[in-house]
C-alpha cells in the first residue's frame, strides 16, 4: 500500500515537473566529438585561446538575432576559430543556457584535442584550428536513431519522410525569411499519426552550401535509420531530425504542413497560417501521457544510441568564393579550339553524362573534356557552386576537375588528362588482359578503396558516387587507379523539378540490391560496387555478363560458391596464374565478398576496407551469402549483351530516398 501510494505521489510530481518545465527545460546534452588526431600540449598558448574563445562565446549569447555567432580567438598560428548555434525554436533564454553549459561542458570533454563540436538538443557549440566561418562541413558527422520501429506501412513512410524532408530542406535553402535557416514540419502519416521534422543549417552558408549539406544530411537516413520512427542526421554545418513525436516548439517558426495524398494542391502555409490545435493538444498532453508511460512502466523506452562515424581530417577548406569561380571558367571559345571543334578524332569516350574528348589548352597542357548531355535542370548558381566545390577536392586517386564553361546551353567540365585508358580497356579485352600483373591489380584494388575512402569520409564534403565501375576508373602513366565521375550524380541525380520521375544513376551488375530495388543509396552502396569491382579485377570478368557452367548466375555467387567450397582461387584469371601473391588474392577475394553482402550493415566501411587491405595482421569477419540480384523479384532482366548495354545506359525509374 505504501507503495502505491508512493507511485501516485510519484506520478503527480512528475506531472507537475512536467508542466512547470514545459518551455524551460534544461538544455539535453545529446553527443560532442573530439578530434584526436590534432592535440596540442598541455598549457600551451593554443589551449589558452580555446578557454577565451569559449568564455567569448558564453558572453556573447546576449548579442545574436539569430541564435548563431562566430568568433575567433588568439593570432596565428594559434588562432582558434569559434561558433555557437541553436535551434531555430528555442527561447532567447534557453539558447543562452545551453550555450553556457555546452561550453562549459566540452572544456571537460575534449582536453588536448584543437577540433570540437558538442551538441545538445537546443545548441551546438564548435571549435577548431581551421576557418569554419561561411564554410560547409560534413565531417564530423553524428546519426542517433529510436529504438522504436515504425508500425505499418514502412514504403509509406519512408516516401513521407522523404517528401517532407525535401520541402523543408528547399524552404531552409531557398526561401528563408527569418534568416535562420530553420525550419520544421508536419505530415500525417497515418490517420492519427503524426511525423514531425526540423532542418536547420548554419547561417553563415549561403543557399546553395546549405542545401547541398542537407542533402548530404539527408541522404544517411537510409544508413542510420532504416525502419526506425526517429532519427538524426547531426553534421557541423547542418541537421535534420524527425520523429513521431512532437520534440520542438511551435511558435515563431517557419513550419511546412505536407497536405494529406487525397488533396492534391499543395499548401504550403507560412509561419501563424498553420492550424495549430491539434499541435497544441500533442504538446500538452504528451508530457503527462510520457511521464505515466515512463512510471507506471518504470522503463525508459527512448534509448539513444549515438555512434560516431567519421574521423575528421580536415584538408582544405572548401570556400565558397565568388572570385574564386572567375578562375575555374573557360571561356567556350579556348575549350572548343583546344578540342579541335569536338571533332570525332579528338572524342576519347562516353560516358553516363556525356561524350569526352581530349585536347590541348594554349599552354600544352593536356585536357580531357566532358560535354554533358543537356538533362541536369539545375540552375546555373547551383551548379556553379557544385563545381567550385567539387574542384576543391584533391587526392591522388581521384581524377582532378580543373573547371568547367557553361555558355548558353553547353555545359563543359575540363578535368585533367589522364593518359592510360579505363580499367574495362585492360581488364576484360583478353589481348590486353596480360599487361596487368598481380602487382598491378592489387595496386589498382587499393588505389580505389583509398580514392573511395577519401570521397566518403576524408574529404571536406561527403561524396557518394553511386556509379563505381571499371569504365570509371582511370589510369595514369603509372597504372595507378584514378576514380573519375565522382559529384556528378549529385549533380544530375538532383532534379528539384521534377516530383514524379525519380532517377538512378548506377549501372547495372555494379547496384547494390537496395539501391537497385528501392533507390537507397549510401556509402555501403559504393561499397558493393567496389566489391564488385575486386571481383571483377582478380576474375578478370564482368559482373554483368557472367556465364558459369555450373549454374551460378553472376560473378559475385559463383565467388562465394568457390569460397564456400574452399577453393577461392580457382576464380584467379587465367592470366595471372603464374605469378601472384596467394596470400593477397586470398585477402581481396575475402574483402571483396564482405563489400557485396546482401545486408548493407554488414558490408565494413571503406575505413575498414583499407584497412583490411593493406595489413595482414587485421582479422576478417566470415561474409555471409553475397546479393544475388540477377534472379530476384518478379521482372524478367535480360541477360548477357545488348539488353545489359540499354539498360544501364538508359535511367531506371525506381523510388529513391534522395532530394529531387
Ligand atoms: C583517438 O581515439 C581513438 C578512439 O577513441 C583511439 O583508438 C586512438 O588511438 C586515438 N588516437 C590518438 C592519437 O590518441
Ligand atoms: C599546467 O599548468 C598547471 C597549473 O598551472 C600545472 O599544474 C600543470 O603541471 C601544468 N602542466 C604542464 C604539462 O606543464
Ligand atoms: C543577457 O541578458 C539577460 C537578460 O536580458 C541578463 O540577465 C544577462 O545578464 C545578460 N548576459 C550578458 C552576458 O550580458
Ligand atoms: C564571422 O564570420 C564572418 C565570415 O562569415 C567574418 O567576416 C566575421 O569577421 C566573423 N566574426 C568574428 C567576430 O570573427
Ligand atoms: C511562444 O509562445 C509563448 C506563449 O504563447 C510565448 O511566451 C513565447 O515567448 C513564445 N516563444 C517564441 C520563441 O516566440
Ligand atoms: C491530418 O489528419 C487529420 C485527421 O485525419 C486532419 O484533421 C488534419 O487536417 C490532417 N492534417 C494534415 C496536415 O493534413
Ligand atoms: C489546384 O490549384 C490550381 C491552381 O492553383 C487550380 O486551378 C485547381 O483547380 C486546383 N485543384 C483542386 C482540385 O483544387
Amino acid at each position: 500500500m505504501a507503495s502505491l501510494y508512493a507511485t501516485i505521489v510519484l506520478v503527480l510530481l512528475f506531472i507537475f515537473l512536467s508542466f512547470s518545465n514545459h518551455g524551460e527545460a534544461a538544455p539535453t546534452y545529446t553527443s560532442h566529438y573530439c578530434d584526436n588526431a590534432t592535440s596540442f600540449t598541455p598549457n600551451s598558448t593554443y589551449q589558452a585561446n580555446i578557454k577565451a574563445l569559449l568564455s567569448s562565446l558564453s558572453s556573447h549569447t546576449n548579442s545574436t538575432k539569430n541564435g548563431f555567432y562566430n568568433t575567433t580567438a588568439g593570432r596565428d598560428p594559434d588562432l582558434v576559430y569559434g561558433t555557437f548555434l541553436c535551434r531555430g525554436d528555442v527561447s532567447a533564454d534557453l539558447c543562452r543556457k545551453c550555450v553556457e553549459i555546452a561550453c562549459n561542458d566540452i572544456a571537460q570533454r575534449c582536453v588536448t584535442e584543437k577540433l570540437g563540436v558538442i551538441w545538445y538538443d537546443e545548441c551546438t557549440v564548435r571549435y577548431s584550428d581551421q576557418n569554419i566561418f561561411s564554410i560547409i562541413r560534413e565531417v564530423p558527422g553524428m546519426d542517433i536513431s529510436s529504438s522504436k520501429i515504425i508500425q505499418g506501412d514502412k514504403d509509406g513512410f519512408n516516401q513521407l519522410l522523404s517528401s517532407l524532408m525535401k520541402s523543408l530542406m528547399n524552404r531552409v535553402a531557398y526561401d528563408d525569411q527569418s534568416g535562420k535557416k530553420f525550419a520544421t514540419g508536419e505530415a500525417n502519416f497515418t490517420g492519427s499519426r503524426t511525423l514531425y521534422s526540423l532542418v536547420q543549417c548554419t547561417p553563415d552558408l549561403n543557399d546553395a552550401l546549405c542545401f547541398r549539406c542537407l542533402q548530404s544530411a539527408i541522404a544517411s537516413i537510409p544508413m542510420c535509420c532504416d525502419g526506425k520512427q526517429g532519427g538524426r542526421v547531426l553534421l557541423p554545418s547542418c541537421s535534420i531530425r524527425y520523429d513521431m513525436s512532437l520534440f520542438y516548439r511551435l511558435n515563431g517558426t517557419a513550419s511546412v504542413v505536407l497536405p494529406s495524398p487525397s488533396s492534391p494542391n499543395s499548401t504550403k502555409q507560412g509561419a501563424g497560417k498553420r492550424k495549430t490545435s491539434s499541435s497544441i493538444i500533442i504538446a500538452i498532453v504528451a508530457p503527462v501521457v510520457t511521464s505515466l508511460v515512463l512510471l507506471v512502466l518504470g522503463l525508459v523506452v527512448l534509448r539513444k544510441k549515438a555512434r560516431k562515424k567519421y574521423n575528421a581530417v580536415p584538408e582544405e577548406n572548401v570556400v565558397e568564393d565568388i572570385d574564386g569561380l572567375e578562375s575555374l571558367q573557360f571561356d567556350l571559345s579556348t575549350l572548343e579550339a583546344a578540342v579541335n571543334n569536338f571533332s570525332s578524332d579528338n572524342k576519347i569516350g562516353e560516358g553516363g553524362f556525356g561524350e569526352v574528348y581530349k585536347g590541348k589548352l594554349r599552354n600544352a597542357q593536356e585536357i580531357a573534356v566532358k560535354r554533358l548531355s543537356k538533362r541536369s535542370n539545375q540552375g546555373t548558381k547551383e551548379f556553379k557552386n557544385e563545381l567550385a566545390l567539387l574542384t576543391k577536392l584533391q587526392h591522388r586517386n581521384l581524377v582532378r576537375l580543373l573547371g568547367f564553361c557553361l555558355d548558353g546551353d553547353e555545359k563543359l567540365l575540363v578535368y585533367e588528362y589522364v593518359p592510360n585508358k579505363s580499367l574495362d580497356h585492360f581488364l576484360f579485352d583478353p589481348e590486353r588482359q596480360g599487361d596487368l600483373d598481380w602487382s598491378r591489380r592489387f595496386k589498382i584494388i587499393q588505389g580505389i578503396s583509398r580514392g573511395l575512402l577519401y570521397l566518403h569520409e576524408d574529404s571536406p564534403l561527403r561524396i557518394i558516387h553511386r556509379d563505381l565501375k571499371a569504365s570509371n576508373i582511370l589510369l595514369d602513366e603509372d597504372m595507378n587507379a584514378r576514380i573519375s565521375d565522382f559529384g556528378l550524380a549529385r549533380i544530375f541525380g538532383v532534379d528539384q523539378n521534377q516530383t514524379n520521375t525519380r532517377r538512378i544513376v548506377g549501372t547495372y551488375g555494379y547496384m547494390a540490391p537496395e539501391y537497385a530495388m528501392q533507390g537507397q543509396f549510401s556509402m555501403k552502396s559504393d561499397v558493393f560496387s567496389f566489391g564488385v569491382l575486386i571481383l571483377e579485377i582478380i576474375s578478370g570478368k564482368k559482373n554483368s555478363s557472367f556465364h558459369d557452367s555450373e549454374g551460378a548466375e553472376d560473378l559475385t555467387s559463383y565467388s562465394w560458391k568457390l569460397w564456400r567450397d574452399g577453393t577461392p582461387l580457382e576464380m584467379l584469371d587465367p592470366k595471372l596464374r603464374t605469378n601472384y601473391s596467394r596470400n593477397e588474392v586470398a585477402r581481396c577475394i575475402h574483402v571483396g565478398l564482405l563489400c557485396v553482402q546482401e545486408d548493407p550493415t554488414k558490408r565494413p566501411m571503406m575505413t575498414t576496407v583499407v584497412l583490411m587491405l593493406d595489413s595482414c595482421s587485421v582479422s576478417l569477419p566470415q561474409p555471409q551469402s553475397p546479393a544475388s540480384f540477377l534472379c530476384r523479384g518478379n521482372e524478367s532482366i535480360p541477360q548477357g549483351g545488348k539488353g545489359l548495354e540499354e539498360l544501364s545506359n538508359n535511367e531506371v525509374s525506381i523510388t529513391e530516398l534522395e532530394p529531387r
